[in-house]
């Protein structure tokens, strides 16, 4: 099964990495029963499950926004071990993104760049797509984000447009505002500009409640993080996701991922968790080089209890999730617990004597 996926990458990383990406979608998009049995994950049973604020994850990974970007194969990545799924950025129009190419691989250091632009097909048709898709169970989340066009006063009409569109079909939702990709977006990180966004969707979230996620950038200095915690507390929403790609200027424009970006995004992740470590209503999911069991592990120590990941299943497909199911088993048996939650709310008695 793991071999099978390497015969696969062998094709795939042959074409550029957009292409590769838009056929593989198409792949799983047409044939989600066959792709899950050939590429295959070991059964996992309700002893892997979590419960993330209002949500249960059957896992405690994701999968992370921007790999189906259409919700075009939510049917495919819901049927394999990941815990929850994220689709999107949606924006409330269709926008071709950036011109290609715009997506470039780092193999060696098992890591990517993307300036793809919130490339998406527009809110209706993703609806749709959402509405129509067999989520096999799953917790499933959609990402918003603004069109390229609106003009940064005008964000959160963006953003309430698509909290109507999506509230009704979505496990959570998440406001990203934090994707390098959209000239002036991760501005709007500032308190008072987030404050105005979430101030617009107080009514519809009366109306319509859904849990509410903030998407936040590794790049934030850490004197900002404090602010964003306390908006996050103040306008009661379900959590942050920690973090998005980065910026490398070294290695050109657009968002770094895998790897690269690992120990930045720990760092903020970490003070994260250590901003909300007083509110345990609070929920952060960590994202962000996510790639092995030691990498949750890390983030478990660290107060977290669930993450999501994107390249690393470009580099190791499904795989990942085995072997990451293969360090929260070893932790099980020689540590003799039974669950995942039990792992997580006693993790200060439990011992590492897995190495992957
Ligand atoms: C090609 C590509 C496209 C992405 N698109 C989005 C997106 O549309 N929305 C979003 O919130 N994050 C997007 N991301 C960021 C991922 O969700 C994730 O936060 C980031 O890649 C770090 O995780 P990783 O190191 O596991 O990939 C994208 C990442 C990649 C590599």
């Amino acid at each position: 099964m793991f071999s099978f996926y390497n015969g696969f990458k062998k094709f795939a990383f042959a074409l550029d990495p957009e292409t590769a990406h838009h056929q593989s979608i198409n792949l799983l998009k047409r044939f989600p029963l066959v792709f899950s049995e050939i590429f295959g994950n070991e059964e996992i049973d309700n002893k892997y499950e979590v419960q993330v604020g209002h949500c249960k994850w059957g896992f405690p990974v994701g999968l992370a926004a921007g790999l189906d970007k259409n919700a075009e194969a939510i049917d495919y990545f819901t049927r394999i071990n990941f815990g929850a799924v994220e689709v999107g950025t949606v924006t409330p129009l269709p926008q071709e993104g950036n011109p290609r190419p715009r997506l470039f691989r780092y193999v060696k250091e098992e890591s990517l760049r993307n300036m793809m632009g919130f490339n998406n097909a527009g809110s209706e048709i993703i609806q749709k797509n959402v509405i129509d898709s067999n989520r096999n169970n799953k917790t499933l989340g959609i990402n918003l984000g603004k069109n390229k066009t609106t003009p940064q006063e005008q964000a959160k009409d963006d953003y309430f447009k698509l909290y109507s569109a999506f509230s009704d079909y979505a496990d959570y939702l998440v406001i990203n505002l934090s994707s390098p990709n959209t000239p002036g977006l991760r501005d709007l990180q500032q308190k008072d500009t987030l404050l105005e966004i979430l101030n617009e969707l107080d009514d519809l979230r009366l109306k319509s409640p859904c849990p509410l996620y903030l998407k936040i950038a590794p790049d934030l200095s850490f004197e900002d993080i404090p602010g964003i915690v306390d908006v996050v507390k103040e306008k009661q929403l379900e959590g942050i996701i920690a973090t998005n790609t980065t910026i490398m200027p070294d290695k050109g424009p657009g968002g770094i991922s895998g790897k690269l970006l690992q120990e930045k995004s720990r760092i903020v992740r970490s003070k994260v968790l250590e901003c909300v470590k007083e509110s345990p209503e609070i929920q952060v999911i960590g994202v962000g080089g996510v790639s092995s069991f030691d990498d949750l592990w890390s983030f478990w120590k660290a107060g977290g209890k669930v993450m999501q990941l994107y390249t690393s299943f470009i580099y190791q497909g499904p795989g990942v999730l085995d072997s990451i199911k293969h360090g929260i088993d070893h932790i099980m048996r020689t540590n003799q617990v039974d669950s995942v939650s039990e792992i997580i709310s006693s993790i200060d008695k439990i011992e590492n004597t897995f190495s992957s």
